[in-house]
């Protein structure tokens, strides 16, 4: 294997990268980072901002369980401007409990639970790995809302994350070849090299030859007898590294912003199969 860990690619790398090399915008940046180094600290005080938008939650907005009403206030976020409503934090943890956090996409949301799909060799897929449990919150904080929603967190089949990588746009498959996401990458310049590399290999000239970029992707965690089952022509394969995940609520809260921070909260958990519904203090 070619690769030091230096070598290898981090984020979900996009193929038009001119501007990070672009001097005029280097240059701009490079000026706001030097205006922001005169910056007065941020004046947090005065970042106040007073809720009150909706009416209190009821009992009976939870009759049909968390589903309806989670859907509704993800349509409802989305319909009042919220920009990626499906936008969620994921937190994970190490088995020494030590958490971390990030956004993902939601992907999809039924009574089995939440899906979202990544690098199962990423960070978060580590820790999803060692604890088999997450957290999710939807931050629809322009529309004064929350969810969260816990539980046991865990790979979908492989078939189902074929199902939705095959609806992926082809730049964004070739993105999850090109990066192993975590990973240190050792420049921009690196990041460019590895997104060519995988371009060009899935470019449609049928060529899945043998070399030195070919034992990366066969790599750790890489697909090497998915490559060479593919039909390079038309179809990126999915890496063995990426996939879906369904997380199953065992507990999900309702959260809306309260005049004079008078919140409104209400908890659904899930015990011995039956679900209960709890108005908690804010
Ligand atoms: C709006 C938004 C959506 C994102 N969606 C995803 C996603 O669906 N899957 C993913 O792997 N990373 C996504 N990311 C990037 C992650 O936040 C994160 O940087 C990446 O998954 C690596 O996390 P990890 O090192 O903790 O595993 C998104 C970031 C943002 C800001």
């Amino acid at each position: 294997m070619e690769d030091s860990v230096q070598d290898q690619a981090l984020g979900s790398a996009s193929h038009d990268h001119a501007a990070h090399l672009d001097g005029a915008a280097s240059h701009d940046h490079a000026a706001q980072l030097e205006r922001a180094a005169h910056l007065e600290p941020a004046d947090f005080d005065a970042m106040r901002v007073g809720y009150g938008l909706h009416e209190r939650l009821d009992g009976a907005d939870l009759a049909g369980g968390w589903l309806p009403l989670f859907t509704a206030w993800l349509e409802e976020a989305g319909r009042r401007g919220v920009r990626e409503p499906n936008a969620m934090v994921l937190g994970t943890a190490t088995p020494e409990g030590r958490p971390s956090t990030r956004t993902v996409l939601c992907k999809g949301a039924d009574e089995r639970g939440i899906r979202f799909f990544t690098t199962t060799t990423s960070r978060k897929g580590s820790q999803l790995a060692a604890s088999g449990f997450a957290s999710v919150t939807f931050p629809w904080l322009t529309v004064e809302r929350q969810v969260h929603l816990e539980g046991p967190c865990h790979p979908l089949s492989r078939e189902e994350s074929l199902a939705y990588w095959r609806t992926r746009p082809r730049g964004s498959q070739v993105a999850a070849w090109a990066s192993e996401q975590s990973r240190p990458a050792a420049s921009v310049a690196e990041l460019e090299r590895l997104y060519a590399e995988a371009a060009e290999r899935f470019s449609g000239d049928g060529v899945l030859g043998g070399g030195a970029a070919d034992e990366r992707f066969s790599g750790d965690g890489g697909v090497g007898a998915s490559v060479v089952s593919a039909s390079a022509a038309d179809e990126v394969p999915m890496p063995d590294r990426w996939g879906g995940y369904l997380l199953t609520p065992e507990r999900v809260e309702f959260w809306q912003g309260g005049r004079d921070r008078f919140h409104d909260r209400v908890e659904c958990r899930l015990s011995d199969g039956e679900w209960s519904v709890t108005r908690l203090q804010p």
